[in-house]
């Protein structure tokens, strides 16, 4: 991918979720190839730093 673009709103839900204190559960549904796997892997990796 040379970049990854147009999914703040999505990363920002994602990081809201995440940091909650409750647990919580997030399912991620979409046409195929509209960037699922992408979003997944873009919003660990800042994860994993
Ligand atoms: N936000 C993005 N910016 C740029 N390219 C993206 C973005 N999201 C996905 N892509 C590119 O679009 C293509 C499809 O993305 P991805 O494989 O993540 O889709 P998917 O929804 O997981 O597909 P599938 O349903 O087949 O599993 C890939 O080449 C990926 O690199
Ligand atoms: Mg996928």
């Amino acid at each position: 991918m040379l970049s990854f673009v147009d999914r703040e709103a999505e990363l920002a839900t994602m990081e809201r979720l995440f940091c909650s204190e409750s647990g919580s559960l997030l399912i991620l549904y979409g046409r195929r190839r509209v960037g699922k796997t992408a979003l997944i892997q873009h919003f660990l990796a800042d994860k994993a730093r």
